[in-house]
């Protein structure tokens, strides 16, 4: 599996994303597991997940637990795999989601995390959303507070637009090696932010590439160009689209979420598909 960097850890080009298997729709524990170790089988070794990536309101953490559970009870040695969780994002059970950026809970949502996880410090802590309602300054400085504590080892952002991003740079320092944005071939108005993380030495976590889980099994038929060049190489449209992704940029991380196996494996396979430079500009313009 080839291998892109965020900060100082080198980890897989792609990453899994954890949130369809803790979501509404998600699969009962024993698929979800087999799919974190397939995952792991095939040298998966980033997994995003956050404390927000449940169904009720009293299941906090159900995602960033059964990935606990995942690499506790997976063969073999899960030493070099970087977990990525968030915090500052809440659902309070009706399907809606919330923000709260307040420095207090941000230090008591991180302990949780902490706890759920069973680390003593967080590979990668991003703050997950903008809170309208604290200053982001606030909220970052909590974040750096909390690297310096020892209770996290990297920071990251998400949500953030360029202004914020150079905010959060000047806060953290060196400490913050990444951002995680929406980005897709529905939604690439995330480029300013991407060519930032360019400038900057970050790493770009595309969040929801394939589209987002509702849309991602329509990828092909939404965008021709992506079912074309993947029935010319005889692989899936999502493997086209991050594989294109990949091509982007070195910065760009995809981390698809994945509920099977199956979807997980063909990801992965996107790190060997090298398009070409027509192949790729057919994309562009898709
Ligand atoms: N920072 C944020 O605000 C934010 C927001 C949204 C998401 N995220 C993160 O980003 C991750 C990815 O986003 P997402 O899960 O919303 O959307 P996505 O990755 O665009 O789509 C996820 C869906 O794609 C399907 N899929 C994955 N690989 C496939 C393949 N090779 N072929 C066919 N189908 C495939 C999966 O189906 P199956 O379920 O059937 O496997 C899954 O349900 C999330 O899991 C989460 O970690 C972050």
């Amino acid at each position: 599996m080839n291998s892109r960097r965020i900060g100082s850890t080198e980890v897989s080009a792609i990453g899994l994303g954890g949130m369809p298997m803790s979501i509404e729709g998600r699969p009962d524990e024993e698929r979800a597991i087999r799919t974190v170790h397939a995952a792991l089988d095939a040298g998966v070794t980033l997994i995003d997940t956050a404390d927000a990536y449940h169904l009720h309101a009293d299941e906090v953490g159900h995602n960033e637990s059964l990935i606990a559970r995942a690499l506790a009870s997976y063969g073999g040695d899960t030493s070099g795999v970087l977990v990525a969780t968030k915090g500052g994002h809440l659902r309070p059970g009706d399907g809606s989601w919330s923000v709260n950026s307040s420095p207090d809970y941000l230090r008591s949502a991180c302990e949780a995390s902490l706890k759920r996880l069973g680390v003593e410090a967080i590979g990668l802590y991003q703050h997950h959303r903008p809170d309208p309602k604290v200053p982001y300054a606030d909220a970052i400085g909590a974040v750096r507070d909390l690297v310096d504590a020892g209770k996290v080892r990297m920071a990251g952002i998400s949500n953030a637009n360029p202004e914020q991003i150079r905010q959060a740079r000047e806060i953290l320092g060196d400490r913050l090696v990444s951002v995680q944005n929406q980005y897709s071939p529905a939604f690439r108005s995330s480029e300013p932010e991407l060519a930032l993380c360019e400038e900057l030495g970050l790493a770009f976590l595309p969040w929801s590439p394939l589209g987002g889980i509702s849309r991602a099994g329509e990828l092909g038929s939404r965008f021709a160009p992506f079912a074309e060049v993947a029935a010319a190489r005889g692989v899936s449209p999502q493997q086209v689209c991050l594989a294109w992704l990949l091509a982007r940029s070195p910065q760009v991380i995809p981390i698809p979420g994945s509920s099977r196996p199956e979807t997980i494996r063909d990801s992965v396979a996107a790190t060997e598909l090298q398009l070409d430079p027509d192949e790729l500009a057919a994309l562009d313009r898709a």
